[in-house]
């Protein structure tokens, strides 16, 4: 690609709550991040008008395999986690890479539109043909341009569980899959899920690579995968490059057992993410009254020190027929279901869908400081509370200094007798 030209950006307030400031963008990169800055000569500018400015949002836990295929052979009937993965091995033998490149390239078009400029998408490779591994390796290429995909090599079957699991995950590394993924409490026996845990952690660390594994994605209080996870991330020296992805058991533990996993979590310098939508969908679905939510402890997470990120999971596929590629849905679900709905909460949820999961996929030159890449979202907001409020349209989106997308301002035109014609859904609270 060729050089990004300059770009200034006038007047926006930022997520730290700085107002009337402007950003500079030069070849892609952030120049200068002030107030009245001077640019080179001729530089375009565009106006912000005191709207926020934040970095673009990005989503650590997806599946951009399966995604935009919902009723594909049907639809889920029970909307149970086992009837999702039952009907995704229905749908695996139908697959073509056209349609899979078809309707990921779809959704990618989506997320830019949304702000959303880097993704982690798990790919099954429980499908000798390797089928969805091509795919996506393929749209990776495609789409490098403008959103950054890092895929995850996902044995959706089980690694021990499915017979050619291991053999095509590490084939799926070789053809250049970034991330090695597991799903331990869907193994045979809690013995096999800890054996697959081991054997996965052994498996990044002689390749040098990042583990992501969805883990405890139960509401079983027993299903106990992520100390395991702990422990080897911890023994084979991986903190930091390590996730814990759902930990929705979590939810349902003893807390004294919870006292004791936390520490051991930030211990091993584990990340967590949660996936609230499709956390509050799938789990609890054996309970009568009262139901649980399912959703992983965030907030005690936090603040043990933990990284925890928010992600999407799942857009119209077998487990979840709604969304539309929207981070500030997935924090604003968050937020409710943590019951984080405090100002510096709601701060925390809006981190979870942008710098936390920068965190998690090891994003480097993400931010709005000088040296960092251009990639910025203006959100028709004041605030990020104002924008998980409003689901705030993205006015602009830009990547490496060039504008990707624009969209309108949301208003309506009223006719209402004594009122004005146009409405402004912004308000700051007052005091
Ligand atoms: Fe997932």
């Amino acid at each position: 690609m060729t050089t990004a030209p300059p770009l200034l950006i006038r007047n926006a307030t930022l997520p730290d709550g700085r107002t009337g400031i402007d950003l500079l963008a030069l070849d892609g990169r952030i120049a200068a991040v002030g107030a009245a800055l001077a640019a080179p000569p001729d530089t375009p500018s565009i106006a912000a008008a005191g709207w926020l400015l934040s970095p673009p949002f990005v989503d650590a836990h997806f599946h951009l395999d399966s995604t935009l295929s919902h009723g594909l052979p049907r639809v889920n009937a029970s909307g149970t986690l086992l009837e999702g993965i039952a009907l995704w091995g229905e749908l695996k033998p139908l697959l073509t890479e056209e349609a899979l490149v078809e309707r990921a390239l779809a959704y990618c078009d989506w997320a830019v539109a949304r702000g959303l400029l880097a993704i982690r998408s798990h790919v099954d490779i429980c499908d000798d043909r390797l089928l969805a591994v091509r795919a996506l390796l393929e749209v990776k290429r495609l789409v490098a341009g403008y959103l950054d995909l890092q895929l995850v090599a996902f044995p959706q079957d089980g690694l021990l569980r499915s017979p050619q699991a291991l053999t095509n995950l590490k084939r799926a590394l070789d053809l250049g899959v970034d991330v090695v993924g597991g799903i331990p409490h869907f193994e045979r026996t809690s013995e096999q899920g800890a054996q697959s845990v081991k054997l996965l952690c052994e498996l990044a660390a002689e390749r040098g690579l990042r583990v992501d594994l969805h883990c405890d994605e139960t509401d079983d209080p027993l299903s106990r995968h992520v100390e395991t996870l702990a422990l080897h991330t911890q023994r084979l020296g991986l903190q930091g490059r390590v996730t814990g992805s759902h930990l929705t058991s979590m939810h349902s533990m003893d807390n004294y057992y919870v006292s004791k996993l936390i520490p051991l979590i930030r211990e091993a310098g584990l990340h967590v993410v949660a996936n609230p939508l499709i956390n509050i969908t799938l789990q609890g679905r054996h309970d009568s009254y009262p139901k649980r939510r399912g959703m992983t402890r965030v907030p005690e997470l936090l603040a043990a020190g933990v990284n925890v990120g928010f992600g999407h999971d799942c857009v119209m596929d077998p487990w979840y027929a709604l969304g539309s590629a929207d981070m500030l849905e997935v924090a604003a679900m968050g937020l409710h279901v943590a019951q984080m709905c405090s100002v510096a909460g709601q701060q925390q949820c809006f981190d979870a869908v942008t710098v936390n999961n920068a965190r998690v996929l090891g994003l480097e030159g993400y931010g709005l400081e000088v040296g960092c890449r251009a990639d910025f979202v203006l959100l028709q907001a004041r605030s990020p509370q104002e924008a998980l409020r409003l689901r705030a349209q993205r006015l602009l989106v830009v990547r490496g200094g060039r504008v990707l997308s624009r969209m309108a301002p949301a208003t309506a035109e009223l006719a209402l007798p004594g009122r004005p014609a146009g409405v402004d859904f912004t308000r700051q609270a007052a005091g």
